[in-house]
């Protein structure tokens, strides 16, 4: 029908919020205490985004519902316009690969592959991506050296040799290249900072914020770094947000 092709059409997805979480309750393990429970939560399309929250406080688990690695059993969880509680696995994988470059925290770089074959990975898993990095810069490979170039890789050596011959910063930065490849619209940064001084962080994070600027992703950053929150343009603090986080504490001081 013409107004439902209306409806799902690239533009109104695109209009979507980045992120709309309503009513929702995650369990890792079923029965078991929640360990988020969230009323609502809306991320904008271009926002930068800082999610703070002591240690165990849920940062990875959020991060991982917005990636569709975990799916939670009560509640709506939309991301650029996808309803995931809704979406069964494989079409989760895809959906993924398609939009969501994500930083880990420790990297997750393939150690035996080169900088650029790392800088390159989405572009095997996503026809999207694939796509929009040959637009841009004519083949994957160029984007690749381009990405490089842009976080301040360009003397990191030959982008060629394997990626465990960098220093930490060098990695780090090698994972932020491979998330921004085929320019995702959704950016998922897991405590990238934590293994850098306090310039390189400031400097990491602006690099962040340069390519988000000019791709129009979204950035959800992650880190129980508190001094980093004035530099985005909002934060989330998921101690106060989590209703869990409350459950736990009256449970406590209860002594239930
Ligand atoms: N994959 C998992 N399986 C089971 N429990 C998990 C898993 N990941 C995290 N948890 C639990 O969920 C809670 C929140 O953890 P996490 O989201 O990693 O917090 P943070 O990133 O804020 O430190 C903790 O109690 C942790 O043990
Ligand atoms: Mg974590």
């Amino acid at each position: 029908m013409a107004w439902s092709r209306t409806l799902n059409s690239d533009s109104d997805t695109q209009r979507q919020p980045a992120v709309e979480i309503r009513d929702l309750t995650f369990r890792w393990t079923e029965p078991g205490p929640p360990v988020l429970r969230l009323d609502h939560l809306r991320i904008e399309r271009g926002e930068r985004v800082f999610v703070a929250g002591p240690s165990g406080s849920g940062k990875t688990t959020l991060l991982n519902l917005l990636a569709g690695v975990a799916v939670p059993r009560q509640g709506s969880l939309r991301v650029l316009g996808r309803p995931l509680e809704a979406t069964g696995g494989a079409r989760r994988d895809h959906f993924r690969a398609d939009h969501i470059g994500y930083i880990f925290q420790m990297f997750n770089l393939i150690l035996y592959l080169s900088v650029l074959e790392n800088v390159q990975l989405p572009c095997h898993f996503s026809r999207i991506r694939r796509e929009r990095a040959r637009r841009r810069s004519g083949t994957p490979t160029a984007e690749a050296r381009r990405l490089l170039k842009q976080l301040d890789m360009a003397d990191a050596g030959c982008p060629d040799s394997p990626v465990n011959a960098l220093s930490v910063g060098q990695q780090q930065r090698v994972a932020a290249a491979r998330a921004f490849m085929g320019a995702p619209e959704l950016l998922i940064a897991d405590e990238p900072t934590s293994s850098l001084d306090a310039d390189r962080r400031t400097a990491f994070i602006q690099l962040l914020f340069q390519e988000c600027a000019d791709s129009g992703a979204t950035l959800v950053f992650v880190s129980h770094d508190n001094t980093l929150a004035p530099l985005f343009d909002r934060t989330l603090s998921l101690a106060a947000l989590n209703r869990a986080t409350a459950d736990r504490e009256t449970a406590l001081q209860s002594g239930s």
